[in-house]
C-alpha cells in the first residue's frame, strides 16, 4: 500500500454482487476504499481483507441509506480515513416487485430515499472534493427496469421511478462537473447473478427465464458490470461523461 493514494472511492453496496466485485476489480496499492452496506458485515469484511490482499487500503462502514444522516456520514468518515474522496459508485439498491394496486407510497418513498435521495446526498456532502480532485469520477448504478417493462411479466414501478430519477441527476450532475474533470456516468445491469446473500426480487426459478429472455442467452456476472464500472472509473474514461452504458447482454433491445 502507498502511503497517499492516488485516489480514494466510496462504494455503496459492497458486501455482496456488483459492489463487492467492483470494489475487488480495483483495489490495487494506488487506491484506497471505502466499502459500504446496510448491515452485511461479514460480506464487507471478506471484501475489505481481498481488497487489502491485493495492496489497496479499505475501510468499512454500515448504515441504512434510507436514512437522511446516512450519507453524510459515509462521505466524512471516508475524509476522517483517507483525507479526502475522489470517486464515488453509487451502487446500493434492490427492486421492488410491487404493481400499481399493490404498491404503497412507503415503497415509492423507500425506493427514492435508497436510490435517489442517497446518490444526491452522497454527491451533495462530497461536492467540494470531486470539483478539486484530480481524479474525479461518479458512477450511478441504474438498472433495466428504468428502460424495460413487462420482462417476464414483471413490472418495478417504484424502482423504474427512482433509477430513471437517478439517471436525470446523474446527467445534471455530468454537466454541472464536466468544467472541473470530474466525469459522471451511468452503468445500466440487466439480469444480473446474485450473491448467495444478495436482496433478490424474483423466485429463484425465474432467473431461467430471465436468461431464456435475455438477447445473448445469458445471465449476467457482477464481474461484468464491475468491469465496466471500472473502466468509467479509470483513467482512459477521463474524456467520457453523461453517458448510460447498459451492460446487460441485449435486453434493452426488446
Ligand atoms: N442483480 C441484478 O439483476 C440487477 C439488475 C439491475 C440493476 N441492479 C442494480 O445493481 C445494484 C447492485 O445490485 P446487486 O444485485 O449486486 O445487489 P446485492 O448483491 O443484492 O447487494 C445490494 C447491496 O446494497 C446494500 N443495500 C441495500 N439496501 C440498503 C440500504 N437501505 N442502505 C444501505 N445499503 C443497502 C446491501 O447491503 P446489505 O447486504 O447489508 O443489506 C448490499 O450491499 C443495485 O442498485 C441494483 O438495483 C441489479
Amino acid at each position: 500500500m502507498t502511503a497517499k493514494p492516488d485516489r480514494v472511492v466510496v462504494i455503496t453496496g459492497a458486501s455482496s454482487g456488483i459492489g463487492a466485485a467492483t470494489a475487488r476489480r480495483i483495489a490495487t496499492p494506488d487506491t484506497a476504499l471505502v466499502i459500504h452496506a446496510r448491515s452485511n458485515i461479514d460480506g464487507l469484511t471478506n471484501v475489505a481483507d481481498l481488497c487489502r490482499e491485493q495492496g489497496a487500503a479499505a475501510a468499512t462502514a454500515t448504515s441504512d441509506l434510507t436514512e437522511a444522516a446516512a450519507s453524510s456520514n459515509l462521505i466524512a468518515l471516508a475524509q476522517t480515513e483517507f483525507g479526502r474522496v475522489d470517486q464515488i459508485v453509487s451502487n446500493a439498491g434492490a427492486a421492488r416487485r410491487a404493481e400499481f394496486g399493490d404498491l404503497q407510497e412507503s415503497g415509492l418513498r423507500a425506493d427514492t430515499e435508497l436510490i435517489g435521495m442517497a446518490f444526491f446526498r452522497l454527491i451533495d456532502a462530497a461536492l467540494p472534493d470531486l470539483k478539486s480532485s484530480h481524479w474525479g469520477r461518479v458512477v450511478a448504478v441504474s438498472s433495466f427496469v428504468a428502460h424495460t417493462f413487462g420482462a417476464n411479466d414483471s413490472v418495478f414501478p417504484a424502482t423504474s421511478f427512482a433509477k430513471s430519477g437517478l439517471e436525470g441527476l446523474a446527467k445534471a450532475l455530468a454537466w454541472q462537473l464536466a468544467p472541473h474533470g470530474t466525469t459522471v456516468n451511468c452503468v445500466v445491469p440487466g439480469y444480473t447473478r446474485k450473491d448467495p446473500t444478495g436482496h433478490a426480487a424474483i423466485a429463484p426459478a425465474a432467473w431461467e427465464a430471465a436468461r431464456r429472455t435475455t438477447p445473448d442467452q445469458k445471465l449476467g456476472e457482477p464481474e461484468d458490470v464491475a468491469a465496466t464500472i471500472a473502466f468509467f472509473l479509470g483513467r482512459d474514461a477521463s474524456h467520457i461523461t453523461g453517458q448510460t452504458l447498459h451492460v446487460d447482454g441485449g435486453l434493452s433491445l426488446l
